[in-house]
């Protein structure tokens, strides 16, 4: 199988594997894993802040940071489509408390300056204060998008003037960095707090590292806890983290020429309809023209011919590359897109 659903498929390479069997290990509550304390310290050191916060999941890095931003009650502004927004199970209401004031994207998943700036609240006895402004990089809804570094300063700008923080949602923020073949620091530098991950591209097999302020991470620890999301001899996954960060980073180029590949191929096939030029990372999101059949059939058929994908939103498909994928699997998958699509022309 082909699988390109996700790069959350991705399995440990064996060297992985070999670095988290031989990593030192102790009580990370106690504060004294050796190998937790190096991946929290390289974390802190790549993004340019103070200190750093091992979690199992993206999703609890985003909880977390709604936590330790916020108080319940508080406004989150948001970008339609952001992830959390849509796959956390309600988690920042039901968990952090926070509402949402939901924004429109523009198409390089910036915010609208004006209209983020007037959505910030006054001191209103009424409204509920805005706490947070959320942002996603790579932006996961609409195909992997960078959001350019101008237009981050910006909001950064307009965030710093009304005294608010600025989280990232950096869960492929090393993608974006590069594409914009950038340090992550230079995307960081603009935001308070990021949460990135180490599984998706970096192919570890779980974890997410929340950076940020010490006085930030210091709470973000306790609310950890508080979820249960506190772990012992966790230098088992930093491990994986480490190794992740210092070889997966490096390859991600390939990732993101794969995914070029792909979506020139299927712009070639009468029925996809995609835009290869606008390809930035490792996400290829394919619209279907409007007298093709039915998206599941063909999802169906893509699966008996050996290729795994998913539906996207707007009746569209979503592909994406990753460590496990290579070219010449491109090449392959291309063949039976094709195959699929004639069984319907
Ligand atoms: C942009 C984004 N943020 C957060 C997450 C959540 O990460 P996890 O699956 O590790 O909880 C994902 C997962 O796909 C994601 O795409």
């Amino acid at each position: 199988m082909i699988d390109l659903r996700s790069d959350t498929v991705t399995l440990p390479p064996p060297e992985m594997r070999e670095f988290i069997y031989r990593a030192e290990l102790g009580d990370d509550l106690y504060g004294e894993d050796p190998t937790v304390n190096r991946l929290q310290e390289l974390s802190a050191e790549i993004t340019g802040k103070e200190a750093a916060l091992l979690t199992p999941s993206g999703t609890m890095s985003n909880i977390i940071a709604d936590m330790t931003h916020c108080r319940p009650g508080d406004e989150v502004i948001i970008g339609d489509g952001h992830h959390t927004m849509i796959y956390e199970v309600g988690a920042p209401a039901a968990i952090a408390g926070v509402t949402f004031r939901i924004l429109p994207l523009n198409s390089d998943a910036s915010y609208d300056l004006d209209r983020l700036e007037q959505s910030i609240r006054s001191a209103d006895l009424f409204e509920p204060p805005t706490a947070l402004i959320w942002t996603e990089n790579t932006f996961a809804g609409e195909g992997g998008i960078v959001m350019p570094l101008e237009e981050l300063e910006k909001i950064s700008a307009v965030a710093r003037k009304h005294s608010i923080p600025v989280f990232m949602d950096g869960a492929r923020v090393f993608n974006a960095a590069t594409y914009l073949n950038v340090e992550v620091s230079e995307i960081t530098k603009h935001v308070d707090t990021v949460a990135f991950c180490l599984t998706k591209g970096l192919a570890a097999p779980l974890g997410s590292v929340l950076c940020g302020p010490a006085d930030f991470i210091l709470e973000a620890r306790r609310n950890r806890q508080k979820l249960g999301g506190g772990m012992r001899q966790a230098g088992l996954i930093a491990a994986a983290g480490i190794y992740a960060l210092e070889n997966m980073t490096l390859r991600l180029q390939e990732d993101h020429d794969n995914a070029r590949a792909l979506a020139e191929g299927l712009a070639e096939i009468p029925g996809f309809v995609v835009d290869s030029s606008a390809i930035q990372t490792n996400f290829v999101v394919v619209g279907l023209d409007a007298e093709r059949p039915c998206r599941d059939e063909l999802i169906e058929g893509l699966k008996d011919d050996g290729v795994l994908v998913v539906p996207w939103r707007k009746g569209r498909i979503r592909l994406v590359t990753h460590y496990g994928v290579e070219r010449g699997d491109i090449d392959e998958a291309l063949g039976a897109f094709s195959r699929v699509m004639k069984q319907y022309a």
